[in-house]
């Protein structure tokens, strides 16, 4: 989609979509097996992974090698064309620019999120949703034999594109703060400080972005769209399989909505396959509010695994 036929929140200067989240891990085969059963293409290029939906161009996150824990390096937003001169005034007036992160290619603006995290924004197409996504089509609609497959007839699940990322942070209110002022995201909801979810100001799911409270900031997780709730169980035993046993799930959500299956990552953060998760419009003025969190964590599901929000990052080093 170019920027003419773009959706576009009138008035509103933001970032349209999370390009790109960049980590690290001590071990990038370790890597390539779990992103690899996870359904998604890691490609090698160079000292890093890309990793890619099957089949897909865009490069949803690159993984680097490094230290002895997982490690947010940066983020990476798409905005559009016309938005990049306004975007470097507004970053230069408040004094938040940064140097560019040493993994990155350099492009683009860089500035750094009160928790300390690089961010770059970038022209790029917009890769979050423009409409709600769609559900596959059921396997078949007649009445009659059975409808569920036989296990060894199960197809491997692959999701279709990044949904939202969860970042850990000391201080929820201020970042959201940030993320509102500086990037033209928008609250969806929030549970008093502990956690909250901003969507795109020119449309996307029901978060592009959300953040949980910790001592330090980190990656939590990142969620990828399915198209079925099948997919999420499917996807879940898919990952057994694998042998990743760990995670929390099949459940759904109240914030958001969707249908969730989170499977614990060798490093101790997640993977999740999500499935119909609400989205919020460019033109829609979405009805934030504070929910109490025992409220509104999730609908149903297992309960809720002891670490499931342990930050297991070590504190970047300064770059
Ligand atoms: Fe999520």
């Amino acid at each position: 989609m170019n920027d003419s036929t773009s959706p576009r929140r009138a008035g509103a200067l933001g970032v349209h979509s999370v390009h790109r989240f960049v980590f690290s891990v001590p071990d990038l085969a370790e890597a390539e097996r779990f992103y690899t059963a996870f359904g998604l293409e890691p490609r090698r290029s160079g000292e890093r992974i890309d990793l890619h939906t099957v089949g897909g161009t865009h490069a949803w996150a690159h993984i680097f090698a490094s230290g002895t824990s997982k490690r947010l390096e940066y983020v990476s937003f798409g905005l559009y064309a016309e938005d990049l001169e306004p975007m470097r005034r507004r970053i230069a007036e408040r004094g938040q620019a940064c140097a560019p992160h040493a993994l990155s290619d350099g492009a683009g603006l860089w500035l750094r999120s009160p928790d300390g995290t690089p961010l770059q924004l970038v022209v790029a197409p917009k890769v979050s949703p423009s409409a709600k996504s769609v559900a596959n089509a059921p396997a078949t609609k007649a009445a009659g034999p059975g409808r569920a497959p036989a296990r060894s007839q199960v197809r491997p699940v692959q999701p279709r594109g990044l949904s939202h990322v969860l970042f850990f942070s000391p201080d929820v209110p201020r970042m959201v703060g940030f993320l509102q002022d500086v990037l033209g995201l928008r609250l969806s909801d929030h549970s008093d400080d502990i956690v909250a979810f901003l969507h795109g100001p020119h449309g996307s799911d029901h978060h592009l972005v959300a953040l949980a409270k910790s001592h330090a900031p980190g990656l939590h997780h990142s969620s990828w769209d399915v198209g079925s709730l099948d997919d999420v169980g499917c996807g879940a035993e898919q990952m057994r399989a694998a042998g990743f046993t760990q995670g929390w799930g099949v459940g759904r959500h109240v914030l958001g909505s969707n249908y969730f299956h989170y499977v614990r990552d060798p490093w101790g953060s997640y993977a999740e396959y999500s499935f119909d998760i609400d989205f919020v419009p460019h033109d829609l003025d979405w009805p934030a509010a504070d929910h109490p969190v025992h409220d509104s964590f999730y609908v149903w599901g297992p309960a809720v695994p002891e670490d499931f929000t342990t930050n297991h990052e070590q504190p970047a080093p300064a770059r």
